[in-house]
C-alpha cells in the first residue's frame, strides 16, 4: 500500500513547489519528485543513493535503526527457525509461503531445472588454475543465455516461471562444479531425492572414493545461512539486477550482473575478505593496533564484516550467524582462535565511540566465514555461497520489477568537465596521427 496524503513545499527561485510525500506500508515516507525536473529545471544529487529510494517494493522491509528485517511481512528469525530454504525462495518470489502442493511443485521445479546444459560443462576446462570462483560463476551465468530459451520482459509466465526456477536451481550446480574443476576431482552430478541444501552439499564433497555423509546439521545451518541472506532489499548487487533488467535485457546476463556486483569486498565478498583480515591481525597479534587503524582518517584500513549502509545498530542476521557460530563451534569442539579475534574486536568496538557514534556494529559478513571454515566450506566459495543464497532475492525482485513496468534506469549527473571555453582551441591546434590520414 503507498499512500499520497501530504506534500512538501520547496521553495526556490520565488516560486513554490509543491512535492507529494508518499509514505509506505511501515509508515516510511518519501518525497515524490518525479515532477521536480519539469517544473523546476533541478536534478538531486546523491551519490551513493543513499537517501534515493529507487523503487516502490512489497518484497523485503528494513528498519535500519530497530534492527528489524522481515521478508513478505515475516521476521528473519522467525523464517531461519521454522522454514527451509526453498520455502523462502519461494515466499520471495511468490508473496507468500508455499502450500504443501505449492511446496512440491515448486521443489519439483528446482530439481528438473538443477542439470546444467552438458555442452556447458566443458567450460570449466578453460579457466585458468586458481580462477575465483565468483568469476566463474558470473562468466557460466551470463552464458546460460546461449544455451537456455531468451527470457525478458516479453517472456510467456510459463517460460518465466521454470527460467526463475532454473537459474535458483543451476547457479548451485555450477558452484559446485567449479569447486570440484578446482581441486582436480570428478564432479557430481545433483540428485533428485536430496533436499536443495542437502543436494548442494554433496555435490561439493561427495567423492567416489570417499562417500560423503550428509550432516542433517550442517543441511539445518546451510538452510539458516541461505535464508538470511537470501535478499535485502536495494543492496548493491540488486539494484544492479534492477537497473540491468530495466534495459530489458535477459534473465541470465542480469543474474549476471548480480553475480559481478556481489563479488566486490564492500558487498558480499566481504566475507572472505573477513577471514582474511583477522588471520592477519592473529599473526601480529595487536588487535587494539588495528582498531586504531580502522579509526584512522589517514589510513584507508576498514574493519571488514563491520558497518552497514542502513543497519546503524545490530545487524539481526549477524545475531543470527553468531549465536549458530559459537554454538556450532562448541558442539563439534572446533577451536578456531579467529573466532576468539572477532570476538576481542566486537567486544572493544561496541565500547568505542568511534563505533557507537557512528553506529558501526557486525554485519551478516562478521561471522559467517568462520561457520563456513567449520562446515569445511573452502575461502574462496565464501562469497559464492553469498550468491547462491541471494539468487531468490535477485529473482524475485527482477519479477516484480519487470511487472511494474518500470522506466529504464537512466540517472542524470551534474557534470563537472571542462566547459568549450576551458577547452578552447585543442581541437583546432590538434594533429591527427598521419596513418589517419
Ligand atoms: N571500519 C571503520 N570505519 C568505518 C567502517 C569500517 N568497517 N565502515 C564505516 N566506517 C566509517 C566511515 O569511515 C565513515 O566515517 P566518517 O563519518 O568519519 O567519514 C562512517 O563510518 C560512515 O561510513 P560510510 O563509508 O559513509 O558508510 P557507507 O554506508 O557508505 O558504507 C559499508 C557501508 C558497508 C560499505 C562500510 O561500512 C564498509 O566499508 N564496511 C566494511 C565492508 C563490509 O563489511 N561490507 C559488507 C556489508 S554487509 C553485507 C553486504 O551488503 O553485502
Amino acid at each position: 500500500m503507498m499512500n499520497k496524503n501530504s506534500e512538501a513545499i520547496l521553495n526556490f527561485e520565488n516560486k513554490e513547489i509543491a512535492l507529494p510525500v508518499i509514505c509506505g506500508s511501515e509508515g516510511e515516507k518519501a518525497l515524490d519528485i518525479s515532477t521536480l525536473r519539469k517544473s523546476t529545471g533541478l536534478v538531486t544529487l546523491d551519490q551513493g543513493f543513499a537517501n534515493t529510494a529507487s523503487c516502490c517494493s512489497q518484497i523485503t522491509y528494513i528498519d535500519g535503526e530497530k534492527g528489524i528485517l522481515r521478508y513478505r511481512g515475516i521476521p528473519i528469525a522467525e523464517l531461519a527457525a521454522k522454514v527451509s530454504f526453498v520455502d523462502v525462495a519461494y515466499l520471495l518470489v511468490h508473496g507468500t509461503l508455499p502450500t504443501e502442493k505449492e511446496r512440491m511443485d515448486f521443489s519439483s521445479l528446482l530439481n528438473y531445472n538443477s542439470l546444467l546444459h552438458e555442452d556447458m560443462r566443458h567450460f570449466f576446462d578453460h579457466f585458468p588454475k586458481g580462477a575465483h570462483p565468483m568469476h566463474i560463476l558470473s562468466t557460466m551465468v551470463n552464458a546460460m543465455a546461449a544455451f537456455y530459451p531468451t527470457v525478458d520482459v516479453t517472456a510467456t509466465a510459463r517460460n518465466i516461471e521454470h527460467s526463475c526456477a532454473r537459474v535458483i536451481s543451476i547457479v548451485r550446480t555450477i558452484a559446485a562444479f567449479a569447486y570440484k574443476k578446482s581441486i582436480g576431482e570428478p564432479i557430481v552430478y545433483p540428485r533428485h531425492d536430496l533436499s536443495y541444501c542437502a543436494n548442494f552439499l554433496n555435490m561439493m564433497f561427495d567423492s567416489p572414493v570417499k562417500p560423503y555423509h550428509i550432516s542433517p546439521e550442517a543441511v539445518r545451518l546451510l538452510n539458516v545461512l541461505f535464508i538470511i541472506h537470501a535478499d535485502h532489499e536495494q543492496n548493491c548487487s540488486t539494484t544492479a539486477v534492477r537497473a540491468i533488467g530495466s534495459a530489458q535485457v535477459n534473465l541470465y546476463s542480469t543474474i549476471a550482473a548480480g553475480v559481478s556486483a556481489l563479488s566486490g569486498p564492500l558487498h558480499g565478498g566481504a566475507n572472505q575478505a573477513v577471514i582474511e583480515q583477522l588471520r592477519m591481525i592473529m599473526a601480529d597479534g595487536d588487535v587494539d593496533k588495528f582498531i586504531r587503524k580502522a579509526k584512522d582518517k589517514n589510513d584507508s584500513f576498514r574493519l571488514m564484516g563491520f558497518g552497514h549502509r542502513v543497519y546503524k545498530t545490530y545487524d539481526p542476521r549477524a545475531e543470527i550467524v553468531r549465536k549458530e557460530c559459537e554454538k556450532y563451534l562448541k558442539e563439534t569442539g572446533i577451536n578456531d582462535p579467529l573466532l576468539d579475534i572477532a570476538h576481542k574486536i566486537e567486544e572493544i568496538a561496541r565500547e568505542d565511540s568511534y563505533f557507537v557514534e557512528r553506529g558501526l556494529y557486525p554485519n551478516v559478513d562478521f561471522y559467517t566465514g568462520i561457520l563456513y571454515r567449520a562446515m569445511g566450506i573452502p575461502e574462496n566459495m565464501f562469497t559464492v555461497m553469498f550468491a547462491l543464497a541471494r539468487l531468490p532475492g535477485w529473482v524475485a525482485h527482477w519479477r516484480e520489477m519487470i511487472g511494474d513496468s518500470t522506466k529504464i534506469v537512466r540517472p542524470r549527473q551534474i557534470y563537472t568537465g571542462r566547459t568549450p571555453s576551458e577547452v578552447g582551441s585543442e581541437i583546432e591546434n590538434f594533429s591527427p596521427p598521419s596513418l589517419l590520414i
